[in-house]
């Protein structure tokens, strides 16, 4: 008799149990390591199909749909997409990757992308004009779209705009007239794969490229901000106030507004003072 599949030790019972965050991170995870890193080297002949190519991840969708959990979100969508391409190639069908979504940048685009990295700045004070809600969304949307660690996908924000609710965060610079974005992370999602054991540097990284994100995105429309940090104080409050699960913990927040000063931007080391070889 074959031994029952257990992924990360969790048996199908143990999963059918699990917080759906927490499936959902492993369904990313395994998706991510078992088939997406793997496919193109298989494709392009420099790596041999392993042995149940795709199963693991077929078999956490199998348990998504058992439990009724929704088959529509893009994050979904983008397992099962690969699940059915690893499924054709076991069968030994070819496939067709169809067209693909990326196109390089022009030279004046990748100008004017250098702008915008070059060109940002931290901006500490603001007029006392509201952030529209649409330009909100699209800050939010360049953070979770920035990388994140195994693609387990745990990044959540607040967005504060009541300037008594923004003082729960605390900052070491008067916060006035602007939006607060607070990025958060659901740790059940990492402990769940043991990250927080494995990879527990990769915690911080997430929240910070999705924070840099929010920052370049915010300059692109002409808006200033700032990133800053905050300490356990600052979460325990968020976490009463907004009555988040104790394993939901912000790590950084970034402030936003209609800039209410001219910065001389600061400047870096020369290049050639940071490049070790
Ligand atoms: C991890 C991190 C923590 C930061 N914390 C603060 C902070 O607590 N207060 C603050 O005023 N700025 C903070 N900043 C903004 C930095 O001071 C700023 O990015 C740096 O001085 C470079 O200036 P620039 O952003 O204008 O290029 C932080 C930035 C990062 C990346």
């Amino acid at each position: 008799m074959s031994k029952p599949l257990t992924v990360h030790g969790y048996t199908e019972e143990q999963l059918m149990e699990m917080k759906p965050d927490d499936l959902r991170a492993i369904f990313h995870e395994r998706t991510h390591h078992t088939v997406e890193v793997l496919i193109y080297r298989i494709l392009n002949g420099t790596r041999k199909m392993p042995e149940g190519f795709g199963v693991v991840a077929e078999h956490l969708l199998g348990i998504w749909k058992k439990r009724g959990l929704p088959l529509d979100p893009p994050d979904i969508r983008w397992c099962i997409r690969y699940i059915g391409l690893a499924r054709r190639m076991r069968n030994g069908e070819e496939v067709e990757l169809g067209p693909t979504p990326w196109e390089s940048f022009t030279e004046n685009e990748a100008e004017t992308v250098e702008r915008l990295i070059l060109g940002r700045r931290s901006i500490r004070q603001f007029k006392p004009e509201p952030v529209p809600d649409e330009m909100i969304r699209r800050m939010l949307k360049a953070g979770l779209y920035a990388p994140h660690g195994c693609n387990v996908g745990c990044t959540r924000f607040l967005v504060l705009r009541d300037p008594e609710e923004q003082k729960l965060v605390r900052s070491d610079i008067p916060i006035e007239n602007c939006v607060m974005i607070v990025v958060l992370q659901e740790l059940s999602m990492y402990k769940t794969l043991r990250f927080d054991e494995y990879v527990p540097q990769n915690l911080y990284f997430d929240a910070a490229a999705a924070a840099d994100h929010i920052c370049l995105m915010a300059h692109a429309l002409g808006l200033g901000s700032c990133w800053l940090t905050h300490g356990e104080e600052t979460q325990r409050r968020l976490r009463e106030h907004f009555n988040l699960s104790q394993t939901m913990t912000s790590r950084n927040h970034i402030i936003i507004g209609w800039p209410g000063e001219e910065t001389i931007k600061s400047e870096r080391m020369s290049l050639d003072e940071v490049i070790l070889n």
